[in-house]
């Protein structure tokens, strides 16, 4: 299950955390930092247990970052970081955001969830604000993974494909 995160999950997220941070698979969070963006953050939760963690964090209008995606490294690859990664696009849908991105290391997981792999040079430069507390700073060799969240309306299509039957060029088989 995937829930908010709450007071009670700041020590797990903590230690999900600080040894991928160590190794710098994520940015370092500090105990305050989890604390004071702890409406940020998803857990993922299995009998009573925290597995993993993630972070939806504002950057600018309508684009929004999916950070601190970690999963506890015994339950690696089940679908978790999936999970996680989905109930941020969801969220992000639901708030109106209409970009979705993250910088890492594991592209696979994001690209099979519909993100492709951009240049960071289509992002903000507000996307290095949180770099400072990173060892790597401008040497980041992260990969930037972008998603759209834009959905087309049926009545926004062209003619064409609004009503498919109304162009010849369309035809369906019986
Ligand atoms: C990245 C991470 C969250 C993935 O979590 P996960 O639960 O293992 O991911 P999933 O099981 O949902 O994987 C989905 C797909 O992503 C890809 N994938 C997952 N982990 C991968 C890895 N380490 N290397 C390459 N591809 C990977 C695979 O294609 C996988 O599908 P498959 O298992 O059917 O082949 C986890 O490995 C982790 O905590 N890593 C350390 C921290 C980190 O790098 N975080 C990302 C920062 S953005």
């Amino acid at each position: 299950m995937i829930r908010k995160a709450t007071f009670q999950d700041v020590d797990v997220i903590e230690s999900l955390l600080a040894p991928r941070a160590k190794v710098g698979t994520v940015l370092p969070r500090s105990r305050e930092d989890i604390e004071s963006s702890l409406r940020d953050f998803f857990v993922y939760e299995s009998e009573g247990r925290v597995l993993g963690t993630c972070s939806l964090v504002h950057i600018a209008e309508k684009l929004v970052e999916v950070r601190s995606l970690v999963v506890d490294s015994a339950f690696g690859r089940k679908g978790l970081g999936t999970a996680l990664v989905q109930a941020c696009i969801d969220d992000a849908l639901a708030l109106g955001y209409e970009r979705i991105f993250a910088l890492t290391y594991v592209v696979p997981v994001f690209v099979k969830l519909g993100f492709h792999v951009a240049n960071v040079s289509e992002l903000p430069d507000k996307i290095w604000k949180d770099c400072q507390s990173c060892p790597k700073q401008n040497n980041c060799d992260e990969t930037a993974v972008i998603r759209d969240l834009v959905t087309v309306k049926v009545e926004d299509l062209p003619g064409a494909l609004r009503d498919p039957g109304s162009d010849p060029a369309i035809s369906f088989e019986d």
